[in-house]
């Protein structure tokens, strides 16, 4: 069995390999060398950090160089290789990018997003890695947070509800055909921010965190989730990678986590407030209950600190030994010890035909629409004059959003796919005539409809954050009023990462459609254009009359421009 297995295991590394296992670099700041002599238990791909050229097969090749390093080691422990693959295998190029979280909530299909883990699972797989740092469980109750998009939605059931993904990605059991560890993030409580500030603090009684920001985790947990990654935000003041009632207390013994538990990125480094990490923050953390630290850089110097607090007494060896038998557990559950490198067998399903099918659908079943003026949606397939503008409508990356090939994101054709003009172009029908220009210049009253697509442009964390005005930009106001004077039909497709504040100008669109991040199949959105598909997503965020309605939760009877669950569909 595993546990005997861990065991005979355990009774027989030393204290470096030990540590080794608990220490999570980037695999820019190592060698392999540096594998084989630090005993190192892992490595991550943070956003972007990708081998050149980006192709599955050198991510393949990369994955199993680093990986004979590791087997090179008297124990020949097995590394475990963690990306976020937050909408499909985003880090790769020609893999499926699946719509962002926002969308999926929208979809309010638990089944369809398991399949979406599942086709993820089987490109990440594909490249050899083993562990998504993904899905992201918060309850995001402030639009003006920057991670809004990777929320399901605003209720703790949508988020738990949308655990399915967890199924997907491990599969019915770990270790069997194209499993990857599932990381429940960030525990707990980075959606309830103050101000929607990313990284900032949450400020609700332990009742409230226990009832808004906890039920995702807990259906995460009854899924088998394998690791749960802190968050960089506090609680009433205290950082949760220093939080020994978050991590130990209720994860690890109310809610019976058997999991491991991995920090973020440098987080530790935040638990005093002063940049860099001190031992008083390494033993803190460890002693708190996280299991591996990602440390991308300085790694070697976590490494001599945890010793040094070790053999000072300060982190006790039952600590280090749990943190292990966690660690090393998954690892077993994993098969890695039986099949280290990758099977390449999955390397064919990156953004495979079927995964690029399953993505059209998601983003079919992902659109909202929230006005539909004297039904002029849905466009007529045939014989139809349409005329396309906008900053969004020609754009992968901007259709994508964050994390997308490069960790911000990027405007541009970053990765193959379909835009929403393409998929506009491709569902008219040939009798059609479509004519593009982005910022809507050229247009006449001979079109029947103009469809504008606008919104937002990439953005991940650090970045996102618009604490000020929510409203659409210079560029795509002119683009849309340009669009109106010609008098033809308007029709908006926004595409962004949360609601936007259109209030003022929404009586002059004859149409809105939500398109939140779609990824790469456009065809989705005009699925739903055109009437191929019927709109049936539900808003997974109450809509903001006004940016100053945010935090748009408080629960004190603000009307909302559109409430929760609301979504239209086509008469006809
Ligand atoms: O997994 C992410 C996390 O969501 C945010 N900080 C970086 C981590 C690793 O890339």
């Amino acid at each position: 069995p595993v546990k005997d297995r861990v065991e005979s295991l355990l009774s027989r590394m030393t204290l470096d390999e030990k540590i080794g296992q608990m220490t999570q670099p980037e695999r820019q700041n190592v060698t392999a060398d540096d594998i084989t002599r630090y005993r190192l238990g892992s490595l991550l791909s943070g956003g972007g950090s990708v081998p050149t050229p980006n192709t599955p097969e050198s991510w393949a090749d990369m994955y199993d160089g680093f990986q004979r390093a590791a087997l090179a080691t008297p124990r020949r422990v097995p590394l475990i290789y963690g990306v976020d693959a937050v909408h499909g295998h985003n880090n790769v190029v020609g893999a499926t990018i699946f719509p962002h979280n926002i969308g999926l909530g929208a979809t309010r299909d638990p089944e369809l997003v398991r399949r979406i883990g599942a086709a993820t699972a089987e490109e990440v797989s594909g490249t050899g890695v083993d562990w998504n740092f993904a899905p992201c469980l918060c309850v995001a109750r402030d639009d003006r947070w920057g991670r809004t998009y990777e929320s399901f939605g605003e209720v703790p059931e949508l988020p738990a509800a949308m655990s399915s993904i967890v199924t997907g990605l491990q599969g019915p059991r770990l270790g069997g055909p194209a499993s990857v560890l599932a990381t429940a993030k960030h525990y707990v409580g980075d959606g309830g921010t103050t101000g929607g500030t990313d990284q900032g603090n949450t400020e609700v009684s332990k009742a409230e965190l226990r009832r808004v920001h906890l039920p995702p985790f807990q259906a995460a947990l009854r899924r088998g989730v394998g690791s749960v990654m802190i968050t960089y935000s506090s609680w009433n003041g205290v950082k949760a990678h220093g939080h020994e009632y978050l991590i130990n207390g209720l994860l690890k013994r109310e809610l019976r986590f058997s999991g491991f538990v991995i920090s973020d990125y440098n987080g530790i480094d935040q638990i005093d407030g002063q940049p860099g990490f001190t031992p008083a923050e390494v033993r803190t953390a460890i002693n708190a209950g996280i299991d591996m630290v990602m440390v991308p850089s300085e790694w070697k110097r976590f490494i001599e600190t945890l010793r040094a607090e070790v053999e000072a007494g300060r982190v006790p060896l039952s600590r280090i030994d749990d943190a292990n038998r966690r660690i090393l557990t998954k690892k077993v559950e994993l098969g890695l010890f039986e099949r280290p490198l990758t099977d390449r067998r999955y390397l064919g399903t990156v953004g495979s035909a079927e995964h690029r099918a399953l993505a059209r659908q998601a983003v079919a079943r992902s659109q909202v629409l929230l006005k539909n003026d004297r039904d002029v949606l849905p466009l007529a397939r045939n014989g139809n004059r349409i005329f396309v503008a906008g900053k969004n409508a020609d754009d992968i990356g901007n259709q994508s959003g964050g994390w997308t090939i490069t960790w911000q994101g990027s405007s541009g054709p970053i990765t193959p796919g379909t835009t929403i003009l393409e998929g506009i172009r491709q569902t008219a029908g040939r009798s059609s005539t479509v004519t593009y220009s982005k910022d809507g210049s050229g247009i006449d009253g001979s079109y029947k409809a103009a469809v504008a697509v606008v919104g937002e442009k990439p953005y991940a964390e650090f970045m996102g954050d618009r604490p000020g005005a929510m409203g659409l930009d210079d560029e795509d106001l002119q683009t849309i009023e340009r669009l109106r004077a010609s008098g033809v039909p308007v029709v908006v497709v926004l595409v962004s990462g949360r609601p936007l504040d259109v209030a003022e100008q929404l009586p002059r669109w004859n149409a809105l459609l939500a398109s939140w991040l779609p990824g790469t199949e456009g065809r989705g959105v005009a699925d739903v254009l055109f009437g191929v598909t019927r709109p049936t997503g539900k808003l997974p965020v109450s809509w903001m009359k006004s940016a100053g309605q945010q935090p748009i939760n408080r629960g004190d009877g603000k009307a909302p421009l559109f409430p929760f669950g609301y979504g239209l569909t086509y008469r006809r």
